[in-house]
């Protein structure tokens, strides 16, 4: 029997501890054994193999065309910025809600992990932090962000502590361990047009002046949002390379081709034993194009055919078991997108494996962008 409360690590990724931990330890990969293996295997050995697919399935990321442009504008940017005391670059990431903003900045943090580790392997030991993770709290304020940032340091300022006096001690502290990445996720959250946003500008641009690290900050419409707004704004996207974060479009053959290869790469990180010939068109119309949309219906059709524990050549994501499966609220049957952003399609990336290929019907011929 799968043990599904076994005792973890602590995940909290605004923790920087935590969050290196975490991205040392996050395979990007998943060896599955043979069927006459996995037979063999003792009842105990199989359950946590399966534990251990299904925790590979929950955290596995597909390498999109957005992805790597992301990681190259973050390694461009970093490059530029070394050694510079002033004007560094930084990189904006943009799109609607579960278009995959925060997957694209885990798979960028684990990429530079390890490129901090193959250049400088005793980062640990050292005691640096090299990569900050922070949720941008609800209505924050920058007093608030600066907390964030401390408490990602594991520093505790205490509740009376005033904007001054943070910033007093975080700057010091950051560049003492050696932080190199600082991705802000959710600015949207601090970005409402009120006043804050003017003294947030400030903040940010006056955090990314002072530490010499990359910042990266990830929102929904935040090229649009108040936060970018007004003079200070506007030097801040001057300072960014921006990524976008598209669905995906069905308008050509590539572009069928690079969903077809996409949903090929999740079904892969499904780690079943059987062959799925997944209906890549059908999938297409069901979800919009949607990465998130069609990766939650595939990975819980993975994980429930893990967890019932059927013979392995029969874990076979089927048609029938991905109908039963339904699409995220707002994505299916037509209704509008939870969209914040203008809508944009995805380019094929040209590396990806294949899928089934039907062809899209005309029935969804229909434009990707929201009515
Ligand atoms: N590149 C990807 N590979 C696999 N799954 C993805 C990818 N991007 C998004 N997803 C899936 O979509 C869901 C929403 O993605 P997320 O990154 O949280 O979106 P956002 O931050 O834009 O709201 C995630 O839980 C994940 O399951
Ligand atoms: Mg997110």
């Amino acid at each position: 029997m799968i043990n599904l409360f076994r005792d973890e690590e602590p995940m909290d990724l605004g923790k920087a501890r935590q969050l290196l931990d975490y991205l040392s330890r996050r395979s990007v990969s998943f060896e599955m054994p043979t069927v006459r293996a996995y037979r063999r295997m003792s009842e105990a050995e199989r359950d946590l193999f399966n534990e251990r697919r299904l925790q590979f399935i929950a955290n596995a990321i597909v390498s999109t065309s957005a992805i790597t442009d992301f990681w190259k504008m973050v390694w461009d940017a970093s490059i530029d910025n070394y050694g510079k005391p002033w004007g560094r670059q930084g990189v904006l990431i943009s799109g609607p809600s579960t278009s995959g903003k925060t997957s694209a900045c885990v798979a960028v943090m684990t990429s530079m992990l390890r490129r901090v580790s193959r250049g400088f392997p005793e980062w640990r030991e050292c005691g640096y932090l090299p990569i900050l993770y922070i949720r941008a709290p609800k209505y924050a304020t920058p007093r608030g962000l600066l907390l964030a940032i401390a408490a990602a340091l594991g520093l505790e300022p205490g509740g009376r502590a005033s904007l001054e006096d943070l910033s007093v001690m975080v700057a010091p502290v950051m560049a003492d361990v050696r932080v190199r990445l600082v991705i802000v996720d959710e600015v949207h959250r601090m970005s409402a047009d009120n006043v804050n946003s003017v003294t947030t500008a400030d903040l940010l641009k006056a955090i990314t002046d002072e530490i010499p690290a990359t910042f990266v900050f990830s929102g929904i419409g935040i090229e649009s949002s108040g936060l970018l707004a007004g003079a200070l704004g506007q030097q801040l996207v001057g300072r960014n390379s921006r990524q976008i974060m598209r669905l995906f479009s069905d308008s050509g053959p590539s572009e069928r081709q690079a969903w077809a290869d996409v949903v090929a790469s999740v079904v892969a990180n499904g780690c079943l034993f059987g062959e799925s010939d997944v209906d890549a068109a059908r999938l297409y119309n069901r979800t919009k194009g949607s990465l998130g949309a069609v990766a939650h219906v595939l990975n819980t059709a993975a994980k429930r055919l893990i967890m019932s524990g059927i013979r392995p050549e029969e874990e076979v994501l089927t048609d029938d078991l991905l109908e039963a499966i339904s699409v995220p609220l707002g994505v299916e049957d037509d209704s509008p997108l939870p969209l914040d952003d203008p809508m944009v399609t995805a380019q094929p990336n040209p590396k990806q494996r294949t899928t089934r290929g039907r062809g899209h019907d005309s029935a969804h011929s229909r434009s990707t962008r929201p009515s």
